[in-house]
């Protein structure tokens, strides 16, 4: 793993550019038009609109992107629901995590070609739930043809959060015990599929329903269970010999955040990943002393602004790993942008597991 961590293998400047595909061929026509499809949403409370919106004209570092498949996010849900912690005002299209091919570059793009494709994320400008968007060049990575457009989709976001926190804040490898909540969620299976295919970490799954659990086992976990927190508690010790993980990676918050506290070892580490509960835990400090406990939390957003070459990195090692087939994202749903609301209601109501994924073209 410390090789593909350390090898930036794909530093952008080197990536290879690719060839045109033949879906490119269109391409004339497809610029000519001056309109594209997009699902907009125009007031907070109303359903998303599918309009035909006009095309804007590309600056210096801009790239067009022919968006083929863009991930649907809880963070989606809590944007278009006026309740994510980034005020976006409408009218606006949602969506940040697309995968698609060049259509366009500004004058100052050097990175890729018409027709690479890509994988971009746009969480400053949003608008991915489109045919076509506009990227900076430092939001797009160049990926393999061979990799699916959903697959692109569905892989960065979740993976490289996951990444940061079990590898550069928690330093998990394959001697540790690692437990993960909402373990059949974006985030969670995510976390689970590196922690058991890259680290070889000793993974226990928390989930909502035993078909969920059956899904975490079948990503590779030691161990899948439901909330229970007597059975959890007899699951932990059972697997750490009484002692705790020495991870919990977190994406539901609430009550699920304290009994975490709980599960884990002395000196291990809680990593605050999400908040899939919407309750925001206040704990007192206190609880952290006798077991010496680590609370790290992580934002991938922050990390482009805070530190961006680790962003890049972490997105570049994450495809790499997918390129090898090291991990592999599950999507358990698809909809075209008609069925857009049928998409946000469908992770609302956590039927979901892995990703669910908007096909635009
Ligand atoms: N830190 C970051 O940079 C980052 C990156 C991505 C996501 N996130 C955050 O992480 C959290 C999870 O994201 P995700 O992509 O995994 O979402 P997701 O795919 O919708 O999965 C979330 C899962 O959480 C579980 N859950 C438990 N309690 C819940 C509740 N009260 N309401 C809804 N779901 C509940 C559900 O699974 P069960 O039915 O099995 O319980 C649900 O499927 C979100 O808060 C998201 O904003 C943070």
């Amino acid at each position: 793993m410390q090789r593909l961590l350390n090898l930036g293998a794909k530093a952008i400047s080197l990536a290879p550019l690719q060839q045109p595909s033949t879906w490119l061929c269109g391409r004339a026509n497809i610029r000519k038009a001056s309109t594209y499809k997009a699902a907009v949403l125009r007031e907070f409370g109303q359903d998303l609109q599918i309009e035909d919106i006009k095309r804007k004209k590309l600056q210096g570092n801009q790239v067009r992107v022919g968006v083929h498949s863009c991930g649907v996010n809880a963070s989606d849900v809590l944007m278009i629901e006026n309740k994510y912690d980034k005020k976006f005002n409408p009218p606006f299209v949602p969506g940040f995590e697309v995968c698609g091919e060049v259509l366009e570059m500004g004058k100052e793009v050097t990175t890729m070609a018409v027709g690479s494709k890509v994988i971009g994320i746009i969480k400053e400008g949003l608008g991915g739930y489109a045919e076509e968007c506009i990227v900076s060049e430092q939001d797009l990575w160049t990926v393999d043809h061979a990799v699916s457009f959903d697959s692109g989709a569905a892989l960065v976001d979740t993976y490289a959060t996951a990444l940061i926190g079990l590898n550069r804040r928690a330093a998990v490898n394959e001697e540790s015990t690692v437990l993960v909540t909402a373990a059949a969620g974006g985030l969670g299976l995510a976390a689970v599929d590196l922690a058991t295919s890259v680290y070889k970490a000793k993974v226990i799954g928390v989930c909502g329903t035993e078909d969920k659990a059956g899904l975490v086992r079948q990503k590779g976990a030691w161990a899948a269970l439901k909330y229970n927190k007597k059975h959890i508690d007899a699951k932990v010790n059972e697997v750490t010999d009484g002692k705790g993980v020495n991870v919990v990676f977190d994406a539901i918050g609430g009550d699920t955040f304290v009994d975490c506290l709980s599960w884990v070892c002395h000196e291990g580490t809680v990593v605050v990943a999400g908040f899939a509960s919407r309750v925001i835990p206040h704990i007192e400090t206190s609880i952290l002393l006798p077991k010496a406990v680590s609370l790290v939390g992580l934002s991938l957003s922050h990390y482009q602004q805070a530190n961006n070459a680790v962003y890049r990195q972490v997105v570049e090692d994450v495809i790499d790993m997918h390129e090898m087939s090291l991990i592999n994202p599950h999507i358990s749903a698809r909809f075209n942008i008609e069925q857009t609301a049928e998409a946000l209601d469908f992770l609302r109501q956590r039927k979901s597991t892995g990703k669910v994924i908007l096909e635009l073209r």
